[in-house]
């Protein structure tokens, strides 16, 4: 009896030895949290006095641009079910969660001479509700939906998008900073700049190809800093929290091991992401050389009387410098990059494409999330971190704002499972090699509008009924893993829940 006894603990041990891959542990003060954005979750589109978003225009004007004709009018009613929302935090076991405000609920026609009291309710319930649970906030302050208004003054092709948004910002310190100690200025330059204004793939769909997104890039770098700056100056010394900024990054690798492949990839970096982060985060500051000098170059041949991409003065890359107190980096999949893969013979011109012509491409057999985009690269979330750690200084804290895997409607997602735990191993591993990690958010808390998929791709580690009125939210397996790496701080590949029943820990 004993022997046996003693036999079946080691066994156990064994087990656990086995299936936790590594040593490897999230040390006490690492954070944990999910995200998600306003206009994919909220609903409420026209509660109150809230203003029109360029996603409440297109949607309504331009349904066929949408792959299921849907939109954000009630997506998951979180508007309403926002105490349920925190409830599930609970149950996951948070510490923080990063939402993100609506400019046009907050500031109906998208200046400050007007300001919503019943968008700034909202907004207080929710972060009364989630401190009552010592959940941190963490504040996005623009997540793509930009009032309607400021889009027909130009939206990001006006430089006074600075002023505008600066204003917003300031807004927002003033009511919500004296609880919200974690603040984001904007979510992915390149998403709202490339797939809005160089492209159709977001709204305001304005395909200036080759051109919008460059002048876009530059003035959203402006309004960040501004804002930034006025957090730094204004609210930051009585406030104490810190404010970044957060861009997605793929995992590319070169193709082959050549010369040619890593000077591919070294642009596919700077016009992906480097573009938004250098000035930011570079030493010398500015746009990335090699582009501004390829799209300067072109430009000239193109005969535009001046570079496509406008670099900054001196003054202006001084002001952008060092405005960020920690590295926000998305992260979903990636592929390999070369210069060979890129299809000429269908090059748009002038396009941000062809400014370096190179193409990418992700093997068959990699795992396919339910979006088109989104192939499962092995140790792609390693691969992210290091890069950022080995092109800045080493030391710049960075959170992992969004990482996640899409699927279609149903509980058992297995993939989604093997998504996050490979993903949180390479985290581990990122940090066993110095990489400063200080956080980590899945994305996302539950199912959303997602973009221009609609609700036809799920991100949700909670399912939600879209067609039940009280958008009911259904924890899906991937909920009790994540909940069970929050508490135990390792990657357990043995570990499967006993039932899919969700309660609330003690403490939470
Ligand atoms: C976008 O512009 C390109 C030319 O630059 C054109 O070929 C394409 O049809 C346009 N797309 C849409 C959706 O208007
Ligand atoms: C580059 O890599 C691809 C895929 O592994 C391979 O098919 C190709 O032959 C390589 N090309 C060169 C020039 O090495």
């Amino acid at each position: 009896m004993k022997i046996s006894l003693i036999l079946f603990c080691l066994g156990l041990v064994l087990t656990d030895a086995a299936v936790i891959k590594q040593n490897k542990r999230f040390p006490d003060d690492f954070f944990f949290g999910t995200g998600t954005s306003a206009y994919q979750i909220e609903g409420g589109w026209d509660a109150d006095d809230k203003g029109d978003s360029i996603w409440d225009y297109m949607t309504h004007n331009m349904p066929e641009v949408i792959t299921d004709h849907s939109n954000g009018d009630i997506a998951a009613d979180s508007f309403n079910n926002y105490k349920r929302d925190v409830e599930m935090m609970r149950e996951l076991g948070l510490d923080m969660y990063r939402f993100s405000l609506s400019w046009p609920r907050i500031l109906p026609t998208g200046v400050p001479n007007y300001v919503s009291e019943a968008g700034i309710t909202y907004y207080n319930n929710l972060i009364d509700e989630m401190l009552k649970y010592n959940i941190q906030p963490m504040i996005t302050l623009y997540h793509w939906d930009l009032p309607q208004k400021l889009q027909e003054m130009g939206g990001f092709m006006n430089p006074l998008i600075a002023d505008w948004f600066e204003d917003f910002a300031r807004i927002a310190y003033e009511r919500f900073g004296d609880r919200v100690k974690y603040w984001i200025t904007f979510n992915e330059g390149y998403q709202i700049c490339y797939e809005g204004y160089d492209y159709v793939s977001k709204a305001p769909r304005l395909n200036a190809t080759g051109v919008g997104e460059y002048l876009c890039a530059r003035n959203l770098l402006l309004a960040h800093a501004r804002a930034y700056h006025a957090y730094n100056n204004d609210f930051r010394p009585t406030q104490g929290g810190i404010c970044g900024y957060t861009i997605s990054i793929s995992s590319a690798q070169p193709l082959n091991d050549t010369e040619e492949d890593r000077l591919a990839l070294e642009l596919h970096t700077q016009a992906e992401w480097a573009i938004y982060t250098d000035p930011i985060f570079s030493k010398e500051g500015g746009f990335p050389k090699e582009l501004s000098e390829l799209v300067a170059e072109k430009s000239a041949n193109q005969g535009f009387p001046r570079s496509r991409l406008p670099a900054f003065s001196e003054e202006e890359k001084e002001f952008i410098k060092g405005t960020s107190d920690f590295f926000g980096v998305n992260h979903y999949g990636g592929g390999y990059v070369s210069f060979s893969l890129y299809d000429l013979e269908n090059s748009v011109v002038p396009s941000t494409q062809d400014d370096i012509q190179v193409g990418s491409y992700a093997p068959e057999d990699w795992p396919q999330a339910a979006s088109f985009w989104l192939k499962r690269m092995p140790r792609s979330l390693y691969i992210v971190l290091k890069r950022i750690h080995e092109r800045y200084d080493g030391n710049v804290p960075i959170i992992v704002t969004e990482n996640g895997w899409s699927t279609h409607a149903g509980i058992e997602d297995e993939d989604r499972v093997a998504y996050y735990r490979a993903a949180l191993e390479g985290a581990l591993d990122a940090m066993d090699e110095g990489v400063n990690l200080l956080g980590y958010f899945a994305w996302s808390l539950l199912d959303n509008f997602e973009w221009m998929a609609g609700y036809s791709e799920r991100f949700g580690l909670y399912e939600v009924d879209f067609e039940d009125p009280a958008r009911t939210r259904t924890p899906r397996k991937s909920a009790f893993i994540y909940k069970q790496i929050i508490k135990t701080r390792v990657v357990d590949h043995g570990y499967e829940p006993h039932s899919y029943v969700m309660t609330i820990d003690e403490g939470h």
